[in-house]
């Protein structure tokens, strides 16, 4: 088990607020040596939305296969430096000589006066930043792994941006924090190292796993090979707005050429070109008695503008019937002999009425013929409730945590 940092696995991105609590971890952790104990080869756990991926350090320890999964580039290029192999190159090239060559590529920016732009990244720092990367990829790969980590865990030291009440959705424009570079990069080399080394450091036995990541949509994508245990935590409901929450660094991504031109992250905001309402309305409400109760209140409880464009009843569709697709095509990726499907969920509420996401779940995987139970709740999120509503402010969210299994 990593020695966790309060509680945590210690923060490398400057938003973490999806990382799993520490008795999640603990109970996960737990459920895969049992799986462990009863097959010869190593078992293998697919995570389709794995964010942060957290069970990579614990992949890596007890010599499993790890299939980490999001649609989120900047995930993919973070948790490559979070392997087992990055921490042993990150060693061996010392933390000064990353510094150096990072500070090398990049110094143009030190002589550059931030100037004020109404884009996330004014002109010339993504330029440099841009052409830093470029230069990455002279090194070999595991240091261009490394640096390309550095860069990106730096991007907001770089970027130009407003914070609005709600925490999660910044604004683009205004001037970048006068850092240099030195300073944004030994910031960014100190997390990861921080991160190392409660990780892997002191660790005798570490018996080194097979990570696989990619950055693919999961409603279409599965391992090629089988797993046997899938495990994950589905986006927050009406709560965060990913291409929102990343968005400086998503700019950047564009401007490198990485990032997806079009994506759709589950729990988007965006609604207006929505096709498939109506058989997406059709499909979940088949699944989920709850739901159809659910969206009936939401419709009526809809006010001026939302009501003529059914926002939130469009909204809530399209996170259900998203968050089916992932568990029925993550579901098709289990071994015949399998140990079935853990996830964790975040509970909202929607004008005072309460989103129970984890019965959702559990009512659709029922009816695909899984036996689901919850195996622990929380009443509240572990990094605190938050109510981000301007119109419902005396309400109390109710933002639930629970651990659930399911299984045929
Ligand atoms: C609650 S977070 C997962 C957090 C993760 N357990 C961690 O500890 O960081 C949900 C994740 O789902 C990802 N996601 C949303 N839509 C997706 C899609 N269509 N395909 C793959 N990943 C998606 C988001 O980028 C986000 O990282």
């Amino acid at each position: 088990m990593s020695r966790l940092k309060n509680g945590y696995i210690p923060k490398v991105l400057a938003t973490e607020y999806a990382s799993y609590r520490d008795t999640v971890l603990r109970t996960l952790i737990t459920r895969l040596e049992t799986a462990q104990a009863s097959i010869s080869r190593p078992i293998s756990i697919y995570d389709p939305m794995a964010g942060t991926g957290p069970l990579i350090p614990e992949v890596e320890r007890s010599g499993y296969v790890g299939y980490f999964n999001d649609l989120n580039s900047l995930h993919l290029y973070v948790n490559k430096a979070k392997t087992y192999r990055s921490y042993k190159t990150f060693k061996r090239i010392g933390s000064a000589t990353l510094l150096k060559k990072l500070c090398n590529f990049t110094s143009r920016l030190d002589r550059n006066t931030p100037m004020p732009t109404e884009k996330w990244i004014d002109d010339v720092s993504l330029r440099i930043l841009s052409s830093a990367w470029s230069s990455c990829e002279d090194e070999i790969k595991p240091v261009t792994i490394i640096l390309k980590a550095i860069i990106l865990l730096s991007i907001r030291d770089f970027s130009s941006f407003v914070k609005t009440k709600n925490p999660t959705w910044l604004k683009p424009g205004g001037t970048r924090r006068n850092i240099t570079v030195e300073q944004a990069f030994s910031y960014a080399i100190n997390m990861l190292e921080n991160y190392y080394q409660h990780t892997y450091c002191g660790y005798q036995a570490i018996k080194g796993g097979e990570i696989n990541l990619t950055d693919r949509d999961c409603t279409k994508y599965v391992p090629k090979s089988g797993v046997d245990i899938v495990l994950t935590s589905p986006p927050y409901c009406n709560r965060v707005d990913w291409d929102r929450l990343y968005a400086p660094e998503h700019y950047f991504l564009r401007a490198v050429g990485v990032w997806h031109t079009r994506c759709e992250f589950i729990g988007t905001t965006a609604v207006r070109h929505y096709d498939n309402f109506d058989s997406d309305i059709a499909f979940i409400s088949e699944h989920s008695k709850y739901l159809n109760i659910f969206l009936t209140k939401v419709k009526e409880r809809q006010i001026g503008n939302e009501k003529r464009s059914d926002y939130y009843l469009k909204y809530f569709t399209r996170y259900f019937a998203g968050l089916f697709r992932v568990f029925e095509v993550a579901a098709s990726s289990l071994h015949k002999n399998n140990f079935g499907i853990y996830f964790v969920v975040q509970d909202n509420c929607h004008r005072g009425m309460s989103i129970d996401i984890g019965r959702v779940i559990s009512q659709y995987l029922s009816i695909k013929g899984f036996q689901t139970r919850v195996l622990k709740i929380w009443n509240q999120h572990h990094l605190g409730m938050r109510n981000i509503s301007r119109k419902y402010r005396a309400v109390n969210p109710r933002q639930r945590e629970s651990l659930w299994h399911a299984i045929k």
